[in-house]
């Protein structure tokens, strides 16, 4: 397939990009780079031996778009680019309103006016809010609890009414949290400023680059007191992505579909992972819990094996392992 991947220089989209090329794909890249750096593209080549095509432009550029299609009538899109910080979304709904709803309904009018109508998009576990009920399934009830997550939630909108019209093939794929780098450790999570998430903090105590973690709660109903979510190895989420696209043309109806391995792990079991994987301690202080988080969240992933055919293969102590081998040999990220 001729694959559009958007946002395919950041975390997600640049492992997907390499198990695509690997599967014999061919991929086209449209990213801003708002949120990644340009040396990813030299480090997918490393590992693939391919290059992928790139085009450093805006999702909201409707007319920059429009010419990338008619140059290269991709056969589908794998829809990753949007802004992610939850935190950053509160202090400014509007620009992640902006961003992330613009870029979707410029994509969407491009694929229409292109009679491109197969899209995977990248949705979130954060639609169901605070489950009432775990293993969460695909039908529980959906109530984002900031402005990220009602983007999400807004769009999978959107998508569900559009797959009720001519000829679209609709999967979201609803993740939960995503961890773990490339085996080669050529890539990985590389975040700007303070790491957003749980690991990547984790792997900068561990080469020095933070004095220590916070543990926000020790009394949550979990059996050590921490919160617990559904860690994901990233190269177990892209393949979840070629799995969506190799069934894509059997979906008539939308589907959402959770992404995770439908295992819980508490904080304090993923600090023993990874000292185990780094042979690093990592010194922590348990704070109060925080404002918005939840105690357990993991996924039943039951329809994604019937459906896809899919299912996690790597564990968390693999994830922590690979997650060292990028910060290890990558102190600085991509930045030389
Ligand atoms: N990482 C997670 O924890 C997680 C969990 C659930 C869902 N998701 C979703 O998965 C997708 C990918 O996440 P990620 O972790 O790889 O994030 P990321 O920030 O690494 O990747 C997103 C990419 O989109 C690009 N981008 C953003 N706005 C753009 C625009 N208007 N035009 C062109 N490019 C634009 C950024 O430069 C970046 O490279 C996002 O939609 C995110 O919301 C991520």
């Amino acid at each position: 397939m001729n694959v559009l991947v958007t946002g395919g220089a950041g975390y997600i989209g640049s492992h997907t990009v390499v198990q695509l090329l690997n599967q014999g794909h061919s991929v086209i890249i449209v990213d801003n780079l708002v949120n990644a750096h340009p040396n990813v593209l030299e480090r997918i080549e490393r590992i693939t031996g391919k290059s992928p095509m790139f085009y450093d432009y805006d999702l909201c550029d409707e007319r920059s778009l429009d010419e990338v299609f008619s140059v290269h009538s991709p056969d589908a899109i794998i829809h990753f680019a949007g802004l992610k910080a939850v935190g950053e979304s509160v202090e400014q709904p509007l620009r992640y309103y902006h961003n992330n709803l613009t870029s979707t309904l410029t994509l969407l009018r491009v694929m229409q006016r292109h009679s491109v109508k197969n899209i995977v998009f990248s949705s979130s576990a954060t639609v169901y809010g605070d489950p009432d009920t775990l293993p969460i399934t695909e039908a529980a009830p959906l109530k984002a609890t900031n402005p990220y997550g009602q983007t999400k939630l807004m769009i999978e909108t959107m998508l569900m009414d559009i797959a009720k019209t001519a000829d679209w093939h609709i999967i979201s794929l609803r993740y939960f949290n995503p961890v773990g780098a490339h085996q080669s450790g050529l890539i990985g999570e590389d975040p700007s400023g303070t790491p957003n998430n749980l690991l990547p903090y984790v792997s900068q105590v561990a080469i020095g680059k933070r004095e220590k973690l916070s543990v926000f709660g020790n009394d949550y109903n979990t059996p050590d007191g921490t919160g617990i979510r559904d860690y994901i190895h990233v190269v177990d989420l892209a393949d979840a992505h070629l799995a969506a696209l190799s069934h894509i043309k059997d979906t008539t109806t939308y589907r959402a579909i959770n992404i995770g391995t439908g295992k819980g792990t508490s904080v304090l079991e993923l600090i023993d992972s990874f000292q185990a994987a780094s042979s690093k301690e990592i010194p922590y202080d348990i704070l109060p819990r925080r404002a918005g988080d939840i105690a357990s969240c993991y996924a039943d992933v039951a329809l994604a094996k019937d459906e896809l055919g899919w299912e996690a293969k790597y564990s968390i102590d693999e994830a922590c392992e690979d997650s060292w081998r990028w910060q290890s040999q990558n102190p600085n990220g991509y930045s030389e």
